[in-house]
């Protein structure tokens, strides 16, 4: 292929380079376009076509459903990681050796202190609040409590500004559940591992010793790892755009949290738990909502079906159905909305709207399920998605920085009115 785009506009043709990635991925690079062509730009709402960088952290090809972090396979990642290993390999680059892994670590503890104050932004919010909200408002709180900005040039300032995150969210996480349940707040205890640290203190009750189910844990970290990362997704890209600014890295995130709350993105995981709940309420007739899935007058989508990248499967989604199927088994809890979650994939699988439309179960169609088997409330999924996205939107916003990347910025083409004159407010 020649590494050459020819654009003919009228007339006059153009030349644009093509780009080609580490995995043959092409694009077509426009850098160049609007000031050789006097002004044309491209138009791509939802940039269903348009690459807003380039990374080198996570592939994904959706056809074949393939995810990889940093060059590692999702499945091998799943099966033989921890979320802390995941997440250096994310940040940094490679999966750490023992010592690098067991000193950023410890280098988290030590920043895991939330300073007390921000339990007095906590207080304000009512019990009805939602965590996503909460969880957002605190990130975007801890730059008032961390002021100094991070010199991206300097390896040790950012190395900190990521440590003291790793150490914090997991504590804002466990305050935003322990606020809905009305528990008080627990630090947990940092002799215990990063995700068995997580589950002490979102669940250790004031009168109860709590001791870790090792089902539980793995599950989690399971979990965690699966949603590690995915590449330019609109969190994602959310962060990316936000620190682009030179915002701070807590500012960034907490961008990317509201981003993530939305139910066509993280948010999809609580809508599919209440959709199966209501078909359980309403009987379990999975035909029913298809039928209305399938209506185009009826808003009603089947919620954690469908990806705007994944055209033949979603690689989490696999793993992640045998895990629900697992972790059920193994704490002896029978749920029927799994039964229809597994009635409803069967069906979609078989149904020409969906089978045309290349719409598969995505990340969200089953993690609810573990999630609630876990005694996580339905509020709390999208924050727990937060929770293992963390170490995703450092990286980018790491990369975005480290590589200078120019503020963005998107065009748009003008459709509104052309110039007339002011009108005065009697005459109007
Ligand atoms: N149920 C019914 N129809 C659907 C669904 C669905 N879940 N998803 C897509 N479609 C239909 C659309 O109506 C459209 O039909 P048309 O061609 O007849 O107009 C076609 O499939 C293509 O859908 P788009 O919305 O154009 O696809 P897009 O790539 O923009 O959206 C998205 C992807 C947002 C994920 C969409 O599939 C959706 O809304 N799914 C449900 C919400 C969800 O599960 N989100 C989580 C995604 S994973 C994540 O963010 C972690």
């Amino acid at each position: 292929m020649s590494d050459i785009a020819k654009l003919q506009i009228g007339d006059k043709s153009y030349e644009l380079p093509l780009i080609k990635g580490t995995e043959n991925e092409v694009a077509i690079d426009i850098k160049s376009l609007r000031g050789s062509t006097n002004g044309i730009i491209t138009l791509d709402p939802g940039f269903k076509n348009t690459g807003s960088c380039e990374s080198a952290i996570t592939f994904l090809d959706g056809e074949k459903g393939i995810l990889r972090y940093r060059g590692y396979p999702i499945e091998q990642l799943a099966e033989n990681a921890s979320f802390l290993e995941v997440s250096y390999a994310l940040i940094f680059g490679d999966l750490p050796t023992k010592e690098q892994l067991d000193k950023f670590h410890a280098d988290i503890k030590e920043m895991s202190v939330v300073d007390d104050d921000v339990k007095k932004i906590l207080d304000a919010f009512p019990k009805s609040a939602h965590p996503m909200g909460i969880l957002s408002s605190l990130t975007s709180a801890l730059t008032a409590f961390n002021p100094s900005s991070v010199n991206t040039d300097s390896e040790e300032q950012v190395y900190k500004a990521v440590v003291k995150i790793m150490g914090k969210f997991p504590v804002l996480v466990a305050y935003t559940m322990r606020k809905k349940l009305g528990l008080p707040l627990n630090y947990g205890s940092t002799s215990l591992g990063y995700v068995d640290n997580m589950l002490k203190m979102m669940f250790e009750k004031p009168n109860e010793d709590y001791s870790i189910n090792p089902v539980i844990k793995n599950a989690l970290d399971k979990l965690l790892i699966l949603h590690a990362d995915h590449e330019q997704n609109c969190s994602t890209s959310t962060v990316r755009i936000a620190g682009s600014s030179h915002v701070g890295l807590f500012a960034s995130l907490s961008t990317g949290i509201s981003a993530l709350w939305g139910p066509l993105h993280g948010g999809a995981n609580q809508a599919v738990l209440e959709m199966l709940e209501a078909i359980k309420e309403d009987g379990g007739d999975t035909k029913k909502y298809m039928a209305k899935a399938k209506d185009k007058s009826d808003p009603f989508r089947l919620m954690g079906f469908g990806h705007r990248v994944y055209k033949n499967f979603d690689p989490r989604a696999k793993i992640i159905k045998k895990a629900a199927d697992e972790v059920l088994t193994q704490l002896g809890v029978e749920d029927p909305i799994l039964e229809i979650a597994k009635g409803l994939e069967k069906e979609a699988l078989s149904d020409p709207y969906f089978v045309e439309r290349k719409l598969y179960p995505n990340v969200d169609f089953y993690s609810g399920i573990i999630y609630r088997a876990m005694g996580i409330p339905v509020e709390m999924f999208t924050v727990m998605f937060a929770l293992g996205r963390l170490p995703g939107w450092i990286a980018q916003w790491k990369e975005m920085r480290s590589r200078k990347e120019p503020i963005g910025r998107p065009r748009q083409i003008y459709i509104g009115e052309n110039e007339r004159p002011f009108v005065t407010i009697d005459k109007r």
